[in-house]
């Protein structure tokens, strides 16, 4: 087991764990810095703080048996102090894939070999299902998303494990109603759950909310946690070792809209544009004006069709068509949006 903690480790999860100490330490501390790109609300990558990350890891190592298995499906984050941590528990992390495990990877705090590129919207790979002892699942927090990525936990576990679910953080109630009764059709199917643990999580505020103090709507508590939330284990065992037909069916009911496709521009700084279409069509013949988009909510489908990009700096790229245009290619596009970050930056300041 692993019985290595970072210094800087708020003391009562320190003293929780029975912590020791040796030589992967350092490696352990910069471990929260090593992500060289920022994240982009297109690709739903929301970072846990290090507190919460290094809490989740300590809440498997506790649980998870000896030659037991975890798979981080969508907490790269988790992952990566995983891999600092514990690397002696054998451990997957599944995720879609982004420019931020990118940087993970290239900078070798994810092993290669550690990372399945997998999108929920797809089968489980034959040699994944039922292969864990333990799933921890951080889904974005969209109803169509967080059914599928509930689903494929399951498929994931063995025919008994554990299932930890960070809890959509509640910002409206229509959706935690529907939540809940998603959550009630999986439980229905299942031959036994109980409730293990609780852990409070939160997020490191991402640059596309803090380019414009969207981040302060989501500040709550005492400690002034961004995106408060929790991440609750429970003890599953699955009826029949499978996964219920009922709530196979809510679980995918919904259709997910693909909507964050688009090729990704380098604008410096560890930030990028990612395109939402290829601007070499959409150029031709209309003005693109940068804005920043004010909220996190998904663009209507009205919306969608004028953006051209959006940058990790919540910076957005419309097109309009009366009047001149202003950018002609990719190459422009970058410059354009790195000129209005920079813009940005100095208001700020
Ligand atoms: C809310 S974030 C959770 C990250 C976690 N808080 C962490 O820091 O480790 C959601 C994660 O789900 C992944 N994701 C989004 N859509 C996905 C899909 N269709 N299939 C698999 N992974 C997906 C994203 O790439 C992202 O890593």
């Amino acid at each position: 087991m692993c019985s290595v903690y970072p210094r800087e480790w708020p003391e009562g999860m320190a003293r929780a764990s029975g912590q020791g100490a040796c030589g992967v330490e350092s490696r352990a501390t910069d471990a929260g810095v090593a992500w060289g790109v920022a994240p982009h609300f297109l690709d739903s990558d929301w970072r846990f703080t290090t507190e919460a990350a290094i809490s989740i890891v300590n809440s498997v190592q506790r649980r998870c048996p000896p030659n037991g298995r975890v798979a981080y499906l969508g907490c790269p984050t988790v992952a990566m102090w995983h891999a600092a941590l514990c690397g002696d528990i054998d451990f997957v992390l599944l995720d879609r894939g982004h420019p931020g495990i990118h940087g993970l990877l290239e900078a070798g705090r994810i092993p290669a070999r550690r990372f399945r590129p997998y999108d929920v919207c797809g089968d489980v790979p034959a040699d994944l299902c039922g292969a864990f002892d333990m799933v921890v699942v951080d889904p974005p927090w969209y109803l169509e998303y967080i059914g599928r990525f509930w689903l494929r936990s399951l498929q994931l576990l063995r025919r008994s494990g554990w299932l930890s679910i960070v809890e959509y953080p509640g910002y409206r109630r229509d959706k935690q109603i529907a939540i809940d009764s998603l959550w009630r059709t999986m439980v229905g199917g299942m031959k036994h759950v109980t409730r293990e643990e609780s852990l409070s999580v939160s997020y490191d505020v991402p640059a596309f909310e803090q380019s414009w103090g969207g981040e302060v709507g989501f500040i709550t508590g005492s400690r002034s946690a961004y995106r408060a939330t929790s991440l609750t284990t429970w003890k599953v065992a699955k009826r029949g070792g499978g996964v219920d037909e009922g709530f196979f069916r809510a679980a995918v009911a919904l259709p997910v809209r693909c909507w964050s496709s688009g090729r990704k521009v380098d604008i410096g700084g560890g930030h990028y544009l990612r395109c939402v279409c290829d601007p070499s069509v959409l150029l031709k013949g209309v003005a693109v004006r940068p804005h920043m988009w004010k909220g996190l909510r998904r663009p209507g489908i009205a919306e969608l069709d004028a953006i051209i990009g959006w940058s990790t700096r919540n910076t957005v790229l419309m097109a309009t068509r009366d009047a001149r245009p202003l950018v002609h290619s990719t190459k422009d596009l970058g410059e354009l949006c790195r000129g209005f970050e920079l813009r940005c930056r100095s208001r700020a300041a």
